[in-house]
């Protein structure tokens, strides 16, 4: 087991990585202050894993389970209430701990769950995608969507630890592997360019769900995150740029309905439209297109923009994005690969240029 720390003085809290972690009840039971847990999850990840956190967990705990609908369309208001009602039907106290086990939908709402119950319980994040394994887990974002805009009601609010069961890889649908690979090619393209040529190498082992790999590639992105984090808790500056392709991605999610494209899908296709405003900005070699385009290819990822969707939607929910300060949008582009750089002057001709060439590449792309 590797243990990486993401320091934030007394909120400061360890992420475990390593094999058959749900085996070994000190890890959980360290982090878990009082007897009564609440494991949240969802219809498909209780039936695989849940039993396993009850035995990790011992006997002499009062658990009550809360197992959501499975997808992103669940990440509502709604589904909050959900859990708030039954943490209140079950009597549970303010020493309560919630575990979160499951993706990013799970973690997030989670742990806006745990940030709102009596003004805040213990929360310890077991994520099981590797979209949540390599990001969401880690930093203490939390929130639900709302039907104008995606993440939009939430709160930072910290986990207690975070436990990662690279075992857990197994079970995850291909398509959602390649989703949780898009956010590990960000770390490279944002801060990290030896990663970034590592995974060149390295993405059929990646897909192959070659151990040695999958741990490599999910340490490295989560000690980046852990540094970004670290140095910026909430969203300053710094912490922007983990959001490289994401107003693009964002965009095309509430276009297409609440999980139709994956998360991790809408943001490759973002981060390669970043991209090539780094390169018309002349930041960026246009060489480098061809090369992540490569990369995402290699990893199973979608290329173009949904075919469809236009400039005025993407301005218009670009528009909405939480990036958007006093009236301007702020998109994180490139000054070089491996180097991540926040602006707020991009006009709306440069992104419409930028966005009717897409509109074009995906027509011819079909
Ligand atoms: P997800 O939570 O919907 O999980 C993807 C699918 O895989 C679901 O059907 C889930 O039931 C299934 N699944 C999960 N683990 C499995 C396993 N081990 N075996 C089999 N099936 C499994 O999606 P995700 O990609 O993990 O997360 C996306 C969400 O994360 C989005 O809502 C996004 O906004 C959020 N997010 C949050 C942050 C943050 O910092 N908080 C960062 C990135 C993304
Ligand atoms: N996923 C972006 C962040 O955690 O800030």
């Amino acid at each position: 087991m590797h243990t990486l720390h993401v320091e934030l003085g007394e909120r400061s809290y360890p992420v475990y990585i390593g094999r058959d972690l749900f085996a070994d009840g000190s890890v959980l039971g360290r982090h878990v202050g009082g007897s009564e847990v609440a494991i949240i999850s969802n219809e498909t990840i209780a039936p695989l894993y849940v039993a396993r956190i009850r035995r990790a967990l011992g006997e002499g705990r009062r658990i009550t389970e809360i197992v959501l609908p499975d997808g992103e369309q669940y990440k509502t208001l709604k589904s909050l209430e959900h859990i708030l009602e039954r943490l209140l039907q079950e009597r549970h106290s303010r020493s309560t701990t919630i575990i979160a086990v499951g993706g990013g939908v799970v973690g997030d709402i989670a742990g806006f769950a745990a940030a709102c119950y009596q003004r805040g319980v213990g929360f310890i994040q077991v994520p099981t995608t590797l979209l949540a394994q390599v990001d969401s887990s880690v930093g203490g974002k939390t929130a639900v969507n709302h039907p104008l805009g995606k993440n939009m009601i939430g709160a930072f609010y910290q986990p207690r630890a975070v436990l990662i069961d690279t075992d857990s890889l197994h079970t995850l649908p291909a398509r959602e592997l390649s989703a949780g690979l898009a956010e590990v090619i960000k770390y490279g393209l944002i801060c990290d360019p030896e990663f970034y040529i590592w995974l060149q190498a390295s993405m059929p082992r990646l897909l192959a769900r070659e151990e040695g790999a999958l741990a490599e590639a999910i340490e490295r992105s989560c000690s980046n995150k852990a540094r970004v984090v670290a140095a910026d808790e909430r969203e300053g500056g710094l912490r922007a740029t983990l959001n490289l392709g994401h107003t693009f991605g964002h965009a095309i999610e509430t276009a297409q309905g609440y999980g139709n494209w994956l998360h991790g899908e809408a943001v490759a296709v973002g981060m390669l439209l970043a991209l090539r405003l780094s390169v018309v900005r002349g930041w960026v070699d246009a060489a480098e297109v061809p090369v992540l385009e490569g990369l995402l290819r290699q990893a199973r990822l979608p290329l173009q923009i949904p075919v469809g969707m236009t400039p005025e939607v993407f301005l218009d929910l670009m528009g909405r994005d939480k990036k958007v300060v006093d009236g301007r949008l702020r998109l994180v582009l490139l000054r070089a690969i491996g180097e991540a750089q926040l602006v707020d002057d991009v006009s709306s001709g440069e992104l419409e240029a930028l966005l009717r060439e897409a509109v074009e590449r995906a027509k011819s792309d079909c």
